[in-house]
């Protein structure tokens, strides 16, 4: 029996020499490790539907109450299509990612599924290359909830937070964005209580967000113009494929689930069923959001309208009252993605440090609440000051490249583990392999190759930093290397 916080020894075979960037984790030690932090272990209290409601947590929001608006114009009515699209795009990964998270359980999600099938190097990449899609993001989606909570507190009460205390400074003209640093703080407050209590907040902020958009389709549908419709397709497929490339967006952190795996009662089964059904879930409401809004307001008027779903509702009812409660729900929304990243990002450092790859700090685990929380505090205190003072400008674009790269390894590992250990159990089996893989790698492939050379200048230099890091610390401090010598 081990004592919490004591990983297993590693086995003899895994002492011999290789090279370090190299060097592989074993599945059955992620596996054995499940849970151990420094000094303490996570709780396993999460059920299936929290899980899904983590991913659904992380993953509806601005995509969906802001992003629609700029897709609209590009794909005219068609942007359903669009959805559909780019909800394709994330299916084949998501695959993926369920058949890697239903046999390595752990909650390093993709860095984990990499550690194990491409080494370290590489595992080291893809984790560097999460930090920009869970903690970047994180600073990302917070500035735009502090701009939504201006226009609701301007549209509701007719005033708005001053710019110098609303915007960044340098660039953006501010002294300090207060609201974005605030809804961190109030999502680290939270997540400190534990996953149990965290899943708890994560489900009520969900419902929310899934109610508002039900009542948006609910009254939404009583404005359809079926004119508006005609033509689908204005600007043909080429806007369609612009359009959808945009929308990615909206899908990233159907993989949230993955991050919880040492949290999750039941892990091998629940995972995978959490990630599929998120996805699921997700897809449905984007389109029929998507058909309603197209519907009921000529595609042409979106351009410029920030929020367009608030605007359809006072449009339709012709008084005030539901867009205020449209734009209540919103502001929900996008606070419940910034909880449900920031959970994702402390867990996929938790099992980095547990590796050695990043300080033992992160794997430390109170023993009251069985959170990591000096993780939590010091990774709130990173997005929310990134959120404050920097203007993100093309690092918060560089999140979509970061997070495609990161599907697209995990499609490769799914390849890789198939070949290595064939006959480790699975709970699921991506279909039609390896097709599907390799779809999806093709797939985030080309939607990198599509985006701005700004953005993979912002990606060069943030990869050319991580990998200065790790062969200044990590290559040193695994747990791989100090067990070699
Ligand atoms: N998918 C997340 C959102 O739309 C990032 O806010």
């Amino acid at each position: 029996m081990l004592d919490h916080g004591q990983a297993p020894p590693l086995s003899q075979e895994k002492r011999k020499p290789v090279n370090p960037l190299l060097r592989r984790k074993p599945v059955e030690q992620l596996v054995a490790e499940g849970g151990q932090g420094e000094g303490g272990t996570l709780r396993r209290s999460l059920t299936m539907w929290q899980l899904t409601m983590i991913s659904i947590g992380a993953t509806l929001g601005t995509g969906i109450f802001v992003v629609l608006g700029e897709a609209a114009p590009k794909a005219g009515p068609a942007v359903t299509i669009a959805f559909i699209v780019a909800g394709l795009t994330a299916l084949f990964s998501a695959l993926s990612y369920a058949e890697l998270a239903g046999s390595v359980p752990v909650s390093g999600s993709s860095y984990s599924y990499s550690y194990a099938t491409m080494g370290e190097f590489i595992a080291w990449v893809c984790g560097w290359c999460l930090v920009l899609e869970y903690a970047v993001s994180v600073s990302a989606v917070a500035v735009g909830w502090g701009q939504y909570l201006n226009e609701l507190l301007d549209g509701m009460l007719g005033i708005t937070i001053p710019e110098k205390l609303s915007a960044a400074p340098l660039g953006d003209g501010g002294f300090i964005n207060l609201p974005s640093l605030v809804v961190v703080l109030l999502a680290m407050v939270f997540l400190m209580r534990g996953a149990k209590e965290s899943a708890r907040i994560n489900t009520i902020m969900v419902v929310v967000k899934i109610v508002t958009l039900l009542l948006f389709i609910g009254i939404g549908v009583l404005g359809i113009k079926g004119g508006n419709y005609a033509p689908l397709a204005p600007l043909g497929i080429t806007g369609i494929s612009a359009a959808a490339s945009t929308l990615f967006f909206s899908y990233i952190g159907f993989d949230a689930a993955s991050t919880a795996g040492e949290e999750a009662k039941d892990p091998k089964k629940d995972l995978p069923r959490a990630i599929m059904l998120s996805l699921g879930i997700v897809t449905v409401l984007y389109c029929l959001v998507a058909f309603v809004a197209v519907g009921a307001m000529p595609w042409q008027d979106f351009e410029g309208t920030e929020a367009a779903l608030a605007q359809i509702m006072t449009d339709v009812t012709g008084g005030t009252f539901w867009g205020v409660v449209l734009a209540a729900g919103a502001v929900v929304a996008i606070a419940s993605v910034v909880f449900a990243v920031l959970y994702g990002q402390t867990r996929i450092l938790f099992a980095m440090s547990r590796d050695g790859l990043v300080p033992k700090v992160f794997a430390k685990v109170d023993e009251k609440t069985g959170a990591p929380r000096a993780n939590v505090l010091i990774v709130s205190l990173f997005c929310g000051a990134l959120a404050a003072f920097i203007p993100l400008g093309e690092l918060a674009n560089a999140t979509s490249i970061g997070t495609l790269f990161a599907f697209a390894l995990v499609n490769v590992a799914v390849v890789i583990l198939r070949r290595t250990k064939p006959d480790m159990p699975r709970t699921f089996k991506v279909a039609l392999f390896p097709v599907t893989p390799i779809l999806g790698f093709l797939a985030c492939g080309y939607m990198m190759y599509s985006l701005p050379v700004a953005t993979w200048v912002a990606f060069g230099v943030w990869m050319a930093v991580g990998i200065v890091v790790y062969f200044m610390y990590g290559v040193r401090r695994s747990r791989l290397a100090t067990a070699e010598m």
